[in-house]
């Protein structure tokens, strides 16, 4: 069992297609010891320090409670409590927690901070979502694919909405682990060119295919997941007016669900708006796996913590 080769979580891309598969398998492991009330504390007397610079339900609670899970302790802290929100800097900070805690999760908004922030910490940095990538949430969804599907290489993953930090990550996951992911996106709503390209490059490694289509309908065919994500995300209060009529048509919405294959599953990172990215009738219907994927946020960060600190 060797340790991860990377020390942070910074993006997807940054683990090789062999370390996903491990995360995957071993979050799988440690949802079945949770749910038989297996006692797994491997982490004794380590620390967690959490920045978060966004609001957040998910990424908060499940790195609190996984940390206390696999008993260790998470400092709930945020940019206003530090000195950072005064101007102390970003390098200074990651080398004064570096001598108190074993980690750092970060949730903030310039993916460059965060990478100045793990290029100065002695101790493993983990992106908990920037403007640019959310890796620990694709880790939890390809998580929740395994556990519905069976498998990860050959499926057919639709992305419908948005070119954002989600899409980024969902593309370098797809690509690593050989999933095809057609994603549809309005006209200025593109996902990073360079982030399409080096997924592409790694896709031709695994056999994944990555189709961009301006056509929901078009990415959504023979789908075995599909999966939408907000409008606006955090930080773009502002444009969300424009972003509903940019958006018109990229709703998903039964009517949209029905051009998929009979047993596809719908994902969402949540938070969801009903009527706007995603119909009720979806996201509360049958084919909805959103809770399931939010719980397993708890097991592949376990996984990843287990990994990156035991
Ligand atoms: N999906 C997700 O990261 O949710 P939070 O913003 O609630 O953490
Ligand atoms: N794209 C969304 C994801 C929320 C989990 C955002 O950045 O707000």
């Amino acid at each position: 069992d060797t340790p991860l080769a990377r020390k942070d979580c910074l993006a997807i891309s940054r683990f090789t297609p062999g370390e996903i598969q491990r995360l995957v398998d071993k979050a799988l492991e440690i949802k079945k010891k949770h749910r038989d009330g297996e006692a797994f504390r491997p982490l004794t007397g380590k620390t967690l320090a959490m920045i978060f610079d966004k609001p957040s339900t998910r990424t908060r609670v499940s790195f609190e409670a996984g940390m206390a899970q696999l008993g260790g302790h998470p400092l709930n802290l945020n940019r206003n409590e530090l000195q950072l929100g005064r101007g102390e800097s970003v390098p200074d900070t990651a080398r004064v927690l570096s001598g108190y805690v074993d980690a750092i999760l970060i949730r903030t908004f310039s993916h460059e901070l965060v990478t100045e922030l793990a290029e100065h910490a002695s101790i493993p940095v983990i992106n908990g979502l920037t403007d640019t990538h959310h890796p620990c949430q694709a880790l939890a969804d390809l998580t929740t694919l395994k556990e519905e599907k069976g498998k990860l290489a050959g499926l057919k993953l639709a992305y419908i909405g948005d070119g954002n930090n989600m899409l980024h990550s969902l593309l370098e996951a797809a690509a690593a682990t050989g999933i095809h992911l057609a994603a549809a996106f309005p006209e200025g709503y593109d996902p990073d060119p360079v982030i399409v390209s080096q997924a592409q490059e790694t896709a031709a490694q695994t056999g994944a295919q990555i189709t961009l289509t301006r056509d929901p309908r078009e990415a959504v065919v023979g789908a075995d997941a599909v999966y939408t994500d907000v409008w606006a995300s955090m930080g773009q209060e502002e444009e969300k007016e424009r972003r509903i009529r940019d958006f018109a048509g990229f709703q998903v919405d039964a009517q949209l669900m029905s051009l998929t294959k009979a047993d596809a599953s719908f994902f969402h990172c949540l938070p969801a708006y009903r009527g706007l990215e995603v119909a009720a009738e979806v996201i509360d219907g049958p084919q909805s796996v959103v809770f399931q994927q939010a719980e397993n946020r708890l097991h592949a960060q376990k996984a990843l913590l287990v990994e990156l600190l035991g």
